[in-house]
């Protein structure tokens, strides 16, 4: 890093939001999943948009890297700072700004996380539908264009955020979008910042839409022979048009692990976990439809559940899936996927996973929300088998080939970040180029959060 930055940065900020401690550096070297490592130079931390504009006018004068992060439980490596230099701790902006429950929306700085969002919206009757599994911010999320188990019903984040203020990679404040529910004006900036994993330049501020909470809700479960079962019986069931809200696959692998884990009690065979929200005349007739149709398909067992607390008591557990399969390895690394599919291509996709589960002897989970064409493989294996790791790479190869095959995508919701790059341009071909056009437009001297998102410039098809 330019000698100099350091010197600078105690001028612009005070001195308990500049960290340069090992524990600090050590703290913001690493995420959640993969095992890339690197320390930044330094940790800052600043509490208003001014405190992020002053960063970044000085890291793009002095071509200072800049990984903004908050949560850190991004799953690729995003919060990595790769190539060393700032990490742009934004957890302090954590204030709610306005709940407007009139307009259905909310105003939030980046650092806000949707539980603590939706704690807060308790009594307004209306709620924030993004919920991925980790407690995370949602200035994260958009940055992601995170999901999680409602997607089916509510959208992603990118259909929830109505408009950002962030500050680019050249320290320019600006706002996108804006509080209308529709609109048609200018370039959808706001859809380009969601999923621009802090590429882009960094959000400061996010305006989300919020929902009503359902007058009515009730679970259903129904438990199949195999993987493949649940998976033919959810494509009927989406093909069927039945309104689901929530539509998720735990294998049994996933069902032992979170029960050890969490002890909480449930059958150890591959689940499809509903969930149905609307007024209680709606959501009877559509868990009766969805569970008569289970019956056709052979499930093994079926029930509904009403009870508010055993539901938020499942979808607690579900949502700490990926942390019980950590749990049950020790030590262990690991690789998981998110590949997404239109709905009826879903079970070839699913099928090769499980087969790959089989084929690697490797500990393997298969989860996912399967309503949305989405799920997630995970795959454990000793930190020191690079046999075992090259035969996992190999393996999510095909199983990537396969997905692009069937007009699917390498990432649901999880984003590229480190891992998935040298995927993006099978999935995109010439529309990279377009993209490293936006990248040098909006970021010229390629300060923010280098290293991920994009291929290499020079990289060829695969
Ligand atoms: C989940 C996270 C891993 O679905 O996306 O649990
Ligand atoms: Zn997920």
């Amino acid at each position: 890093m330019d000698p100099t930055v350091l010197p600078r940065l105690r001028d612009l900020l005070r001195p308990d939001q500049i960290d340069v401690s090992e524990s600090a550096l050590d703290l913001h070297a690493r995420g959640e999943s993969t095992d890339a490592e690197r320390r930044p130079d330094v940790v800052v931390y600043p509490e208003s948009t001014e405190d992020v504009r002053r960063v970044l006018e000085l890291a793009h004068a002095t071509r200072t890297p800049v990984t903004p992060v908050a949560v850190n439980s991004s799953l690729e490596g995003q919060t990595v700072p790769v190539d060393a230099g700032i990490s742009l701790d934004l957890t302090r902006m954590d204030r709610i700004v306005e709940v407007a429950a009139e307009d259905f929306l909310a105003v939030v700085q980046p650092g806000v996380t949707y539980p603590r969002l939706n704690e807060y919206l308790r009594a307004t009757g209306l709620f924030f539908p993004v919920d991925p599994g980790a407690e995370a911010s949602l200035g994260g999320m958009a940055s992601t264009n995170a999901s999680g188990t409602m997607a089916v019903r509510y959208g992603v984040m990118r259909d929830l955020v109505l408009g950002l203020e962030v500050v680019t990679a050249t320290g320019q404040v600006v706002r996108t979008g804006g509080r209308a529910p529709k609109s048609s004006s200018g370039y959808a900036l706001t859809q380009l910042l969601c999923g621009a994993e802090g590429t882009l330049g960094v959000i400061t501020e996010l305006t989300v839409r919020l929902v009503p909470r359902p007058e009515a809700t009730m679970g259903a479960r129904a438990t199949f022979a195999d993987v493949h079962g649940c998976v033919a019986y959810v494509t009927d069931l989406i093909q069927a048009g039945v309104p689901v809200a929530r539509c998720e696959l735990l294998d049994a692998a996933a069902i032992r692990a979170i029960r050890a884990h969490l002890g909480l009690e449930l059958v150890e065979a591959p689940t499809v976990f509903l969930e149905f929200h609307g007024d209680a005349d709606a959501v009877r007739r559509a868990a009766d439809v969805a569970l008569e149709l289970a019956r056709d398909h052979g499930a093994a067992a079926v029930e509904t559940a009403t009870d508010p607390e055993a539901l938020a008591a499942l979808w607690k557990a579900r949502h700490q899936a990926y942390y019980a399969f950590v749990a049950a390895h020790p030590g262990m690394r690991n690789l998981i996927t998110d590949l997404a599919v239109p709905v009826s291509r879903l079970a070839e996709v699913i099928d090769a996973s499980v087969a790959a589960i089989g084929r690697l002897d490797v500990p393997g989970y298969v989860i996912g929300h399967v309503g949305d064409g989405n799920f997630h493989l995970t795959l454990m294996f000793p930190p020191d088998d690079a046999e075992a790791a090259a035969r996992i790479d190999a393996a999510y190869g095909e199983l990537v080939a396969l997905t692009l095959a069937a007009g699917g995508t390498i990432t649901g919701e999880h984003g590229v970040g480190l891992r998935k790059r040298g995927f993006v341009r099978a999935e995109h071909g010439d529309a990279v180029d377009l993209m490293w056009a936006i990248k040098d437009a909006l970021d010229p001297a390629g300060i923010m959060n280098p290293g991920k998102k994009l291929p290499a410039r020079t990289e060829a098809a695969v």
